[in-house]
């Protein structure tokens, strides 16, 4: 990772390892991981996107193996890679539990140790939103390099201006500049353009999707993360609403892109 110091990179993997132990489904998933009524169960949730028997796949910033559990249960030849030992150590466990062999190693989306090529499919879901603008095209850049010609890659990032997100944005930027709060694992935010301008020069085809027009859900400070402020009886009807926007944004009205919550970019070699 490019970073201003060797400090805070100590800090930065140091928040993911101790997030691991405390509450790894919470510090990989957020919110996501307590509102049932909005999202079903996702820390068993099937693959977020088609996969093969046999196909090389890596999550890359696995976390505790969320993702590469329903992957590798059809069949895939999939391996993780993480910053964090320690979220390292748990996604062997949780493979090695579900009867898989385990490859998930520690180490840096920006720079891995594999070949070009190495790979039919790439996730990286939830990662670059910590990283720095300039880290983040980095990994662009190693996903494109460790994708085979054909390769498919997905990667999630925040959107700047949904509700939720602006909200965010907002309460971060008075804590880290009023409060001088530190936090290493800040969030960015990505327009849909920005993305495209990364995306251009590198892959063949790039096509982002829109999700998640929730509302904002909590106020994201150190001490209220965990309160859910819109009562739990409306969330599946809130479900509902976001499901239709998320059908017009990605399909009639382009226009509403802009606002989703998650941007799920979808990249081809
Ligand atoms: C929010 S969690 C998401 C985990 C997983 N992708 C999921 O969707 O459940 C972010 C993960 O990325 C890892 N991570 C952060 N920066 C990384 C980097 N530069 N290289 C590899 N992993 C990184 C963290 O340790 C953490 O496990």
């Amino acid at each position: 990772m490019l970073v201003k110091n060797s400090d805070f990179y100590r800090e930065y993997v140091r928040v993911w390892d101790e997030g691991a132990v405390i509450d790894a489904p919470f510090i990989t998933l957020g919110v996501e991981a307590i509102l049932k009524d909005f999202y079903g169960d996702l820390l068993d949730a099937p693959p977020p996107f088609p996969v093969e028997a046999g196909e090389r796949v890596l999550d890359l910033g696995c976390g505790w193996g969320r993702v590469l559990k329903p992957v590798m249960d059809r069949g895939a030849r999939a391996m993780g890679l993480d910053i964090s030992m320690k979220m390292a150590a748990l996604a062997k466990n949780h493979l090695v539990k579900s009867g898989h062999k385990a490859q998930v190693i520690n180490g840096d989306g920006t720079r891995t140790p594999f070949k070009d090529g190495s790979f039919d499919k790439i996730y990286s879901l939830l990662v670059l939103q910590h990283l720095s603008k300039e880290n983040g095209k980095e990994v662009f850049k190693e996903v494109h390099r460790l994708l085979r010609d054909g390769g498919t890659a997905y990667i999630r990032v925040p959107g700047r201006f949904a509700p939720e997100n602006l909200l965010f944005a907002f309460l971060q930027f008075v804590s880290i500049h009023v409060f001088r709060l530190k936090d290493p694992i800040r969030m960015r935010f990505y327009r849909l353009g920005e993305i495209s301008r990364i995306c251009r020069g590198l892959f063949r085809e790039t096509a982002i999707t829109a999700h998640e027009f929730r509302p904002p859900w909590n106020f994201h400070t150190r001490w209220t993360w965990h309160y859910i402020i819109v009562p739990r009886r409306f969330h599946a009807r809130l479900r509902r609403i976001s499901d239709w926007f998320e059908r017009k944004a990605n399909g009639r009205v382009p226009f509403l892109r802009h606002f989703g919550v998650v941007l799920m970019v979808k990249v081809i070699k």
